[in-house]
């Protein structure tokens, strides 16, 4: 018998300060969708530092944390959450290495970034990570169920 994996898992997508002052949002919506993936939330918000610093616990003592607050309030983010089969790894590929500079072409960092202080976008780093960011930064009942009327689009 051959696994397919989950279509339910869900990841956390973010277009950071940057991508939304660039114009980029579209652009990184479209590689999502053209994938294949499924758009369960979204909202344009200015991100507070209470939730910041709760997103990036882990980063608090590092060097840069400064600088990655300053950076992630200095305008609005589009916060999404995304849903298909192994669509945690997908993304985290998608995307590409957190410097840009090392990120394969193709992905979205090398596409449209430069440095690592300016990336783009943020993708949930595992299941676990995602679950935790999604219910951080939405609440349940603004991420949607929906199913394609149109079946030659996969559900
Ligand atoms: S670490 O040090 O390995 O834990 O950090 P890393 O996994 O490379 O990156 C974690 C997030 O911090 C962001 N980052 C930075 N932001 C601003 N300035 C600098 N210098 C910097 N270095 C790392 C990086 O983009 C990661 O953010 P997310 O949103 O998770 O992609």
């Amino acid at each position: 018998q051959i696994s397919v994996p989950s279509a339910k898992e869900r990841t956390f997508i973010a277009v950071k300060p940057d991508g939304v002052q660039r114009r980029l949002v579209g652009q990184v919506i479209h590689r999502f969708e053209r994938r294949g993936f499924k758009l369960v939330g979204l909202k344009l918000l200015q991100v507070s530092k209470n939730l910041l610093s709760q997103h990036y616990c882990q980063l608090t003592k590092k060097p840069f944390y400064p600088d990655l607050v300053e950076y992630m309030t200095s305008g609005p983010v589009v916060a999404m959450v995304w849903e298909g089969p192994n669509i945690v790894q997908t993304c985290r590929m998608m995307v590409g290495h957190t410097n840009p500079a090392e990120a394969h072409a193709g992905t979205i960092r090398a596409d449209f970034s430069l440095h690592v202080s300016r990336n783009v976008v943020h993708a949930s780093d595992s299941l676990e990570g995602a679950q935790r960011e999604i219910m951080l930064w939405f609440d349940g009942h603004d991420l949607l169920k929906w199913d394609c009327i149109d079946q030659s689009v996969t559900s």
